[in-house]
Order: C-alpha cells, then sequence, then structure tokens
C-alpha cells in the first residue's frame, strides 16, 4: 500500500530561523502548520500514524531557533510519538502493531512526532508494553522515562527510603511530576522543590512529603560542603540547584541530573565527591540501548505504573505554539500530550 495524500505537521523552515533571533518576541516560534505530501517523510523504515506526541523542553528549544538542538531545517520537530505502524515494509513489525518511537535522531535531525505520519528505522521502535495506552505511554514519553531513568539510577546506587529525603527540583515539570510520584510509590519521602505557588497542594497529591519552595534548595554561599539534608536527589534544572544539591547530600548520596533549564555550569569543588563519596550520574535518555529501554518501559508498564491523569493535559496540533511559549517560560504543570488529527 502506497499513501501519498497529505498530512498535517507543524514545521520549523529555515526562512523563519533566519528571521529569529533570541530577543525577537515576535519570531520567537517558528512553528508553522504545514499540509505535507507523505513522499516528504522518504520512502525507507517504518511508516507510523502517529496518534499521540507530547511537548518536552528540548522541543521548545527546537521551535526557538536553538541550533544546539536542531541544526538543520526545515524539519518537523517533536521527540516522542506514539502510534500505530501502517507501512511495516521488511521489519519485524506488523501492519496495526502499537509502537512508541524514541531515538537521539527523532525530531532533532530527522522528521519528529509533530506530524500525523512519522518513518523510522525499524530500531528506533519500541512495541508498546501491555498496559500501557497509547496515551499513557505518551504523558510518560521522554520526560517520564527520564524521571524512570533517574530514580532506576539511585535505587543502583543504593539508596533506599531508610536512609533520608530525596529532593526532587523543578518538581511541577514533566520530569519533576514522574519523578515524585514514582519515588511516592516506591515508599521514599520526596521533597519537592517548586517555583510555583499555586501548585503545592498538587504536588502533595502526587505524594510528595513536604514542598518548598525553589529558593529554599539553593545556597549562594561558596562553602564546599553544606549541612547533608538529602540521601538522593532527582536534580531537573542544574545550574546552582544542582550545585547546592551535591552540596548538601548525605554521604554515600547519589545525585542524578538531567537538565540545565536553571543553568549549564555547575561550579564546584571535589569535596563532596572525595569527603562524602558521593555519585553524580549523568541521565541521557536518548543514547539508551534499545534493550534497556525496552525493559524500563516494561517497568513503567507493570510494577512502577501509575495514574497519569493528574498530570497530563491533551492538546491538539494547532495548540502548541502556546504551550511552547509557557513551557519556555517553565510555567507548564506537568505533560502537555499532543492528540494527532486523523
Ligand atoms: N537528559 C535527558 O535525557 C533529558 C530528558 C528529558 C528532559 N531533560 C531536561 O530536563 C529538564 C526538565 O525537563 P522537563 O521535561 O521536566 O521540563 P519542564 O516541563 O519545562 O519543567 C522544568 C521545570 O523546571 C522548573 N524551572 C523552570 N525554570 C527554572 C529556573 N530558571 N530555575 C529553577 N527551576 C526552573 C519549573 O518547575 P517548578 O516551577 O516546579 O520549579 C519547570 O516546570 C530540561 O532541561 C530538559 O531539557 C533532559
Amino acid at each position: 500500500m502506497k499513501l501519498t495524500s497529505k498530512f498535517p505537521a507543524l514545521m520549523l523552515t529555515s526562512e523563519s530561523v533566519e528571521k529569529a533571533r533570541p530577543t525577537d518576541e515576535q519570531n520567537r516560534c517558528l512553528l508553522e502548520s504545514v499540509e505535507l505530501e507523505r513522499e516528504v517523510l522518504g520512502t525507507d523504515g517504518v511508516l507510523v500514524r502517529v496518534v499521540y506526541s507530547a511537548l518536552n523542553y528540548k522541543d521548545a528549544l527546537a521551535a526557538s531557533g536553538n541550533t544546539g538542538v536542531v541544526r538543520k531545517y526545515p524539519l518537523i520537530p517533536g521527540i516522542d510519538a506514539v502510534g500505530k505502524v501502517v507501512e511495516p515494509g521488511s521489519s519485524a513489525f506488523e501492519f496495526g502493531e502499537i509502537v512508541l518511537i524514541a531515538n537521539a535522531k527523532f525530531g532533532t535531525s530527522h522528521h519528529g512526532g509533530f506530524a500525523s505520519f512519522a518513518r523510522v528505522p525499524e530500531d528506533w521502535l519500541i512495541r508498546l508494553p501491555a498496559g500501557l495506552s497509547l496515551e499513557q505511554a505518551a504523558a510518560w514519553g521522554t520526560a517520564g522515562f527520564t524521571a524512570a531513568q533517574s530514580v532506576q539510577q539511585l535505587l543502583n546506587h543504593g539508596v533506599t527510603p531508610e536512609l533520608g529525603e530525596i529532593l526532587v527540583t523543578g518538581a511541577t515539570g514533566g520530569v519533576g511530576v514522574f519523578a515524585v510520584q514514582l519515588l511516592a510509590k516506591l515508599g521514599f519521602s520526596v521533597t519537592a522543590s517548586t517555583g510555583k505557588l499555586d501548585r503545592y497542594e498538587q504536588l502533595l497529591s502526587l505524594g510528595a512529603a513536604k514542598v518548598v519552595p525553589r529558593e529554599q534548595v539553593v545556597d549562594l554561599s561558596d562553602a564546599p560542603l553544606l549541612k547533608s539534608r538529602w540521601a538522593g536527589v532527582v536534580d531537573c534544572v542544574g545550574g546552582l540547584t544542582l550545585n547546592s544539591a551535591i552540596r548538601a547530600t548525605h554521604v554515600g548520596g547519589c545525585v542524578t541530573a538531567c537538565g540545565l533549564v536553571a543553568g549549564h555550569e555547575l561550579g564546584l569543588t571535589v569535596y563532596p565527591f572525595i569527603l562524602r563519596g558521593i555519585t553524580l550520574c549523568g541521565i541521557d535518555s536518548a543514547n539508551v540501548s534499545r534493550e534497556y529501554r525496552q525493559q524500563l518501559w516494561d517497568k513503567i508498564a507493570s510494577d512502577w505504573s501509575l495514574d497519569v491523569r493528574n498530570v497530563s493535559t491533551e492538546i491538539e496540533l494547532h495548540q502548541l505554539p502556546q504551550q511552547i511559549e509557557q513551557i519556555l517560560n517553565g510555567s507548564v504543570f506537568g505533560r502537555i500530550i499532543v492528540r494527532m488529527p486523523e
């Protein structure tokens, strides 16, 4: 079967990128709604009808002309996609199989998920585990997977609920809401730090034992070590927050780092590592093996399953530009999932 009709997508064009300047609010959102011929996706690989995509911070960077994320235009962004196989080609997948797409190139150098169709190499596809709906998988998406990876690293490094409090920073963000819920489900006492004073109740209802203003976990002194507060940390924001968290972690504790919304510099001494034996674990969700990815998704669908309804909001494709502005301002709660047009 050859599909030739047009499909809706949001595309980044080089014309609008050239116009963009970081300070130019008018040209900041560079996505354009377009009707594309399916030939744009090429003919190699498996064709997936995208049912849901989701908005990640990285997509917002791509949509604001960040050349560290997207180097070549035009491009359909969207690093997450869940859908049905419609042209399996010679792959091991069958027509109608439900899959999610995950690869570092998807939505950054290869057309991504903000479109009704995606065509990708077979090894970028993960079969959706039983027990997870398409909608739930989109809600977890890259952000939820990153939270799961972070929690897994704490467990791998021997952090247990008996050892003390776990700090989750950027707690109302996509990664944060999943980290809070998952850690609470596993019996940890979670301190959630947030800049959103109006979201305390929601964080408590997700399982946080305590919610604190984000300023309370940042120490501006240059003390190499701080009073130890955390058995473990899931840091989603970087910068001085991560710096302070590392200095305030107990002997033998573990800190995971996945994000940079508060800054990309770290500026630390070696003392937390050589006097407290702290482990700093970098989290890179894009470059994990397919086997590891499938295993973690299987866990997400079973032992680690969560109720995602309170942490996800469904929108349509045309509403994405507004949400991109919001995620860049740090004002989104949880996950934005995008239902694709039929
Ligand atoms: N390494 C990886 O593989 C990987 C994967 C996914 C995401 N990430 C990165 O992880 C980070 C979080 O992702 P996300 O999906 O959770 O993003 P998100 O939904 O935009 O959430 C980020 C949260 O950080 C907090 N925040 C925003 N600006 C801040 C600032 N200036 N200082 C302190 N806190 C601030 C806000 O939460 P509060 O208002 O609650 O404080 C915001 O909701 C991003 O940098 C993203 O690129 C990395």
